[in-house]
């Protein structure tokens, strides 16, 4: 599978849970019930950046370069932990939704643009080898995660 299907899929996955995120927030009553909400997106961001940092912005670098993005990207990863860890350090729910919801936001445009941009781009540039094998790379890294 080429690695830009699987984090597309992965995309996928998250606009579900912020999704859900979304409908369940407005009734959530309690400071513990939103940080655990943002525990999970946490968890499930955090493999998910590091594979694109890691795995598929090295390829990629002279051509972020000359877009001018290549910090914008690594940057919108930066920003949207630190976003995520604020909600842990709120002390009113209302606080806590607001900052959480912001990431949510946050989060969806970051992966708009991966879509409409940087994963176009990477089809473009690199060989249909080169995505497979960087995809297969994902597969054993993930097998080695799960054991
Ligand atoms: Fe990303
Ligand atoms: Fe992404």
């Amino acid at each position: 599978m080429k690695i830009t299907d699987v984090l597309r899929a992965e995309h996928a996955v998250f606009h579900n849970l912020f999704d859900h995120i979304e409908a369940v927030l407005p009734r959530t009553r309690t400071l513990a019930e939103v940080k655990s909400l943002t525990t999970v997106v946490e968890s499930l961001l955090a493999p998910h950046s590091k594979t694109e940092d890691n795995l598929f912005m090295e390829p990629l670098e002279h051509c972020f370069d000359q877009i001018g993005q290549k910090e914008t990207f690594h940057d919108e990863h930066v920003i949207i932990d630190a976003e995520l860890a604020k909600v842990h350090r709120a002390r009113e729910v209302k606080a806590a939704k607001k900052i959480l919801l912001g990431a949510v936001t946050a989060s969806r445009k970051h992966f708009e643009k991966e879509e409409r941009i940087v994963f176009p781009m990477a089809e473009r540039i690199l060989k249909a080898k080169t995505l497979s094998e960087l995809g297969e790379t994902w597969l054993k890294r993930r097998a080695i995660a799960v054991k």
